[in-house]
């Protein structure tokens, strides 16, 4: 007789697994030691990764990934800008489906901790404020005036309530354990006096009247109205103090790495000091942490914050922007979960007691009387190893660590001692080819179309004005161009035109970059930003005897996203003159200007697919190099494998970039610059000490981002239709896909 398989125990502990997935939370409530769930004390590891800014075709892997990540939350704001695109028209599709991903998380049996703000900050486009609420009169962003508290809640309301219906707070058997309202808003509130006080209060008022059944949180706000925790956001959170002593230690923003700019280098946080500041927290009490990033993903589009946020946003995080595991960040920090998950009893419900093993070392020591007891030993100091004597056992502590002792006994984890190993990361090319399908069958090479923007008013002018007019209130976002045209006239006398000299365009802009044409040539480019003092361009300039027209594209690269008042931050053309006539400088800035909105091609929406309008694409093996305003179009395969793809632009200038009609984003292989006396760059890093930004900088000299990601959900399996918009000349020939393979997986 064959032994019978013991199926139904099994079945049964599958029956009830699942089953827990699907009412887990419960109850979310909190004392001074943690968040209690389903009157069970929990610590929580979360993992900061936005939904927007990567596809939903990654994020079942991505937090898989953060749950092998020894994580057990997903943390995401909600970003109010892709979501109420004008005022009552909501998108929640495609990467916006917040709901959709809130299931994959609970599928996951994870928590959640959702940050509706809807303010945001985010290195995320106008800080995911919608641009139109700008332009509501009697608004100001993030103060106690009427329009703006009424479309904030009006939005609040509508996510609150879809939550509700989808049952996914926690008092619904959800996975969402914290909901918070606004974003550091403390560090603004006094800018805005009084007005500021009473919107802050008025913020969390209305919050806590959603009813949503567990704790909503504001972070960086230290005077937070009762039941409302307030957190801490920074590098290191070990002093931090709740504002009341029954509420628990909360950390919602840990940077395990920093964002780029363009033209900016590369920072690097090590992670010997993420994991050290990680561990201090627990050390010191905390019980709620959150990596701001676990995975920081993509700016798409126009979505990135600035100015000159790159359209990648890597941070350095724990997961690389292509979904990828970052080691050994990843696998030491997963270490480093792993012993403090084995503390979690005498974290969260033992006494603890503080001894000094010396003048920077110190133990915190958690024990109750069931007998659990769990140590941290930690030696603050930065430069040097000590050997300290703990419960009359000696130990090693390396400069800048703390060591964790599950048992009180053994070390089971240093955060210096970085055990996982390191993976190697390379960028593989792959030409681009030409797909079957596409109109050059039968030929070798790839076949380009070209279509050539005209420098200055490519169709009827939206308005005439004299003087200049800020860019960002005439655009409204819609686009980041703005053409400033105007033209003047030459005298055949003039010196310059005889001796060979040419004059020089002086041009003051806030920002955030130009080309300046005349006749249609393009003269130079500066960047920049601010108004004291403006950015400035100084170039000579060709002219000629007669009429000259004078085109300056002028163009934002991503809008500011914090700081007080911050929507009402201009940019555009300040000041235009040329130096070098007979008759000295001539001021053009009080010269009649005629504008136009945003170029042809993205009026006619070429890059989308479906695309059918005759406009003049001229075909070519061999497209124009270093000429301005061009959009080229090829028709290419999809690369082999399944491996992450991401688009070389290394020999382009500046621009835009789409497959599908999908937004790869702006592209800008700027070189990098100092941005500050500090800013030098290192060959190799040391962990020890406080870290900043500034701290430990690669890349210099380098541009800031070569390679753009494109989801491989983008491509077809035949004919990839790849735009490209290029603004002042490059090399489209050269442009390959980049296949990213890494080595070194961890076990
Ligand atoms: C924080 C802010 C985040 C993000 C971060 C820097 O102050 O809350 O939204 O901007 O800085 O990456």
């Amino acid at each position: 007789m064959k032994p019978r398989t013991p199926i139904a125990p099994f079945a049964l502990l599958i029956f009830f697994s699942s089953s827990i997935t699907y009412c887990f939370a419960g109850n979310v409530t909190y004392d001074s030691r943690s968040l209690i769930i389903n009157g069970r004390r929990e610590l929580i590891i979360s993992a900061a990764i936005h939904y927007p800014r990567s596809v939903p075709g990654m994020w079942p892997g991505l937090v898989q990934q953060a749950k092998e990540g020894g994580v057990n939350t997903i943390e995401s704001y909600v970003f109010w800008n892709g979501h109420e695109l004008s005022p009552g028209k909501y998108y929640f599709g495609g990467r916006f489906n917040l709901v959709k991903f809130i299931k994959i998380i609970q599928q996951a049996r994870m928590y959640m901790i959702l940050r509706i703000g809807p303010f945001v900050a985010a290195e995320y486009n106008y800080g995911g404020i919608p641009v139109w609420l700008h332009y509501i009169p009697g608004t100001v962003f993030r103060n106690d005036t009427e329009p703006f508290k009424y479309h904030m809640q009006k939005f609040m309301t509508l996510i609150v309530d879809m939550m509700k219906r989808e049952k996914l707070f926690a008092s619904q058997g959800g996975p969402i354990i914290l909901a918070q309202v606004e974003n550091e808003y403390g560090y603004y509130e006094s800018f805005y006096g009084e007005g500021g006080k009473r919107y802050a209060l008025w913020a969390a008022k209305m919050a806590v009247a959603q009813n949503i059944g567990v704790p909503w949180i504001m972070c960086q706000q230290f005077d937070t109205p009762d039941p409302v925790i307030n957190t801490c956001n920074s590098f290191y959170c070990d002093q931090f103090t709740p504002h009341s002593p029954s509420m628990p230690k909360i950390w919602t923003e840990n940077w395990p790495g920093w964002f780029k700019t363009f033209g900016g280098r590369d920072p690097h946080r090590p992670s010997e000091d993420i994991a050290f500041s990680v561990a201090r927290f627990f050390q010191k009490g905390g019980s709620v942490h959150n990596y701001y990033m676990y995975h920081g993903g993509t700016n798409f589009g126009r979505t990135a914050g600035g100015p000159f946020i790159t359209t990648s946003y890597d941070y350095e995080a724990p997961i690389d922007e292509y979904g990828l595991p970052r080691n050994p960040k990843w696998g030491h920090l997963k270490e480093l979960h792993g012993a403090i998950k084995l503390c979690e009893h005498a974290l969260l419900n033992g006494e603890r007691s503080n001894l000094s093993l010396g003048s920077s070392q110190e133990a915190d020591v958690y024990a109750d009387s069931s007998g659990a007891c769990a140590a941290f030993l930690a030696n603050m100091d930065d430069k040097n190893d000590k050997t300290v004597v703990f419960r009359n056992v000696s130990y090693h502590l390396p400069a800048w660590s703390v060591s964790i002792l599950p048992d009180c006994k053994k070390v089971v984890f240093n955060t210096a001692n970085v055990r996982a190993q390191s993976s190697t990361v390379e960028m593989v090319p792959e030409n681009l080819q030409p797909s079957e399908a596409s109109p050059d069958n039968g030929s070798k090479g790839l076949k380009w179309q070209v279509f050539k923007e005209i420098a200055g008013i490519w169709g009827e002018a939206d308005f005439v004005k004299s003087g200049f007019v800020d860019h960002i209130n005439t655009t409204k976002d819609t686009t980041d161009y703005l053409w400033y045209t105007t033209s003047i006239i030459v005298n055949e006398n003039e010196e310059f035109l005889k001796n060979g000299s040419r004059p020089v365009l002086l041009i003051e802009s806030k920002g955030h970059a130009l080309h300046a044409f005349a006749n249609q040539e393009l003269q130079g480019s500066a960047s920049g930003n601010g108004t004291h003092p403006p950015f400035k361009y100084k170039n000579p300039i060709s002219l000629k005897a007669g009429k000259n027209e004078i085109a300056l594209l002028s163009m934002t690269v991503g809008l500011q996203n914090a700081g007080p008042f911050y929507e009402w931050v201009g940019a555009g053309i300040t000041s235009v003159k040329i130096t070098g006539f007979n008759s000295g400088t001539l001021d053009l800035s009080t010269y009649s200007w005629t504008y136009k909105i945003g170029l042809q091609g993205e009026h006619l929406g070429i890059y989308n697919p479906g695309y059918r309008n005759n406009i003049n694409w001229v075909s070519t093996m061999e497209p124009p190099k270093n000429q301005p305003l061009t959009w080229y179009k090829a028709v290419v395969k999809q690369p082999p494998g399944d491996e992450p793809i991401g688009l070389d632009m290394l020999k382009m200038g500046k621009g835009l970039a789409w497959l599908n009609g999908e937004e790869i984003g702006r592209y800008w292989p700027r070189k990098s610059r100092k941005s500050s006396p500090h800013d030098e760059c290192v060959q190799e890093c040391d962990y020890r000490g406080k870290f900043n930004p500034d701290k430990c900088i690669t890349g210099c000299g380098e541009p800031s981002q070569r390679w753009y990601h494109i989801p491989r959900s983008w491509f077809k399996p035949s004919e990839n239709i790849l735009v490209i918009f290029e603004e002042k000349g490059g090399d489209p020939t050269k442009i390959t896909f980049s296949i990213r393979k890494i080595s070194g997986f961890p076990k």
